[in-house]
């Protein structure tokens, strides 16, 4: 059975370590978390961003398929399934449909209205039992081929938004979504340092997994980040599993052309990004 995000994020912050927000985007990247997570008995948050829920069909879908696969892959460990960036109205919709955890990325509006909005959705999750995280301070990453760098939140903005009573907070240090650029200076751990003294025990969420070195997690682990999230390494590495397949023209030989075995090196990909991560973040063993 899903489960809301917050307890496991509450122990992650009391423990020390952070629990991996990995996005999913078809029922192979789903499987190979889910495999992984139980192998290595470990909480895990299954991260699905608007764009990845209208590739799947719509959210009913990917909730369907989430908890059809706990039941029969008999997943013990617990699950979250959560929406990623989700506007106002995709919040509600997660909501009907039976997710278990939202995020409402008001980072976007003006703070007031960022406040009114993240307060009415704490209200609407918390009746379902769903946890809710909130955003201050966007985070870069590329559209369009330009690079924005991530931006760091004010301090007393995250409180504002924390003090709505918000499970777990993200809020931008300098990380950005995709690959960092050379010239990148790395996270702000003042800034985190400042928000997390503001904040207390509210568990904060680091963005932009992907390619941050491991001593930067670690410091940002120690400074009360508790919740990572990764997408784009995963498709990076499912895309180089799946070239190198392709390339040693393995498709053409036998069956390689049936999908089963076409897409079982990506998978096998995303399974040992996963597993690389959760023994960084430190989940492993503590579901
Ligand atoms: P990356 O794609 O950089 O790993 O970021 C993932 C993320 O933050 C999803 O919200």
């Amino acid at each position: 059975m899903l489960v809301s995000a917050k307890e496991m994020l509450d122990k992650a912050k009391a423990g020390h370590y952070a629990v991996g927000q990995f996005n999913i985007n078809n029922l192979e990247w789903t499987k190979a978390i889910l495999q992984t997570a139980q192998e290595l008995n470990s909480p895990v948050i299954l991260g699905v961003s608007e764009g990845a829920g209208k590739y799947m069909t719509g959210y009913k879908t990917v909730v369907g398929m989430v908890n059809g696969m706990l039941e029969e892959m008999n997943i013990t460990v617990p699950v979250a399934l959560h929406l990623d960036h989700g506007s106002y109205e995709a919040c509600y919709k997660c909501i009907e449909a039976g997710f278990s955890s939202i995020m409402f990325d008001g980072s976007h509006y003006p703070i007031a209205e960022n406040v009114e909005k993240t307060k009415e959705l704490v209200a609407a999750a918390h009746e379902k039992g769903i946890s809710i995280e909130a955003e201050v301070g966007s985070i870069g990453g590329e559209e369009d081929g330009v690079v924005g760098m991530g931006e760091c939140a004010d301090p007393q903005e995250c409180k504002m938004i924390a003090d709505l009573g918000i499970d777990f907070l993200a809020a931008g240090i300098g990380n950005i979504h995709g690959k960092y650029p050379a010239n990148w200076q790395g996270l702000s751990f003042e800034t985190l340092d400042a928000i997390q003294q503001l904040t207390g025990e509210m568990p904060l969420v680091l963005h932009g997994g992907t390619g941050i070195p491991e001593d930067m997690i670690k410091k940002a682990i120690s400074l009360g980040v508790s919740k990572i999230n990764v997408n784009t390494e995963c498709q990076l590495s499912f895309a180089a599993a799946t070239r190198e397949y392709i390339e040693a023209g393995k498709d053409q030989a036998g069956k390689g052309f049936d999908p089963r075995k076409l897409l079982a090196p990506g998978a096998q990909a995303i399974k040992d990004t996963v597993k690389a991560k959760m023994e960084m973040f430190g989940s492993v063993g503590k579901a």
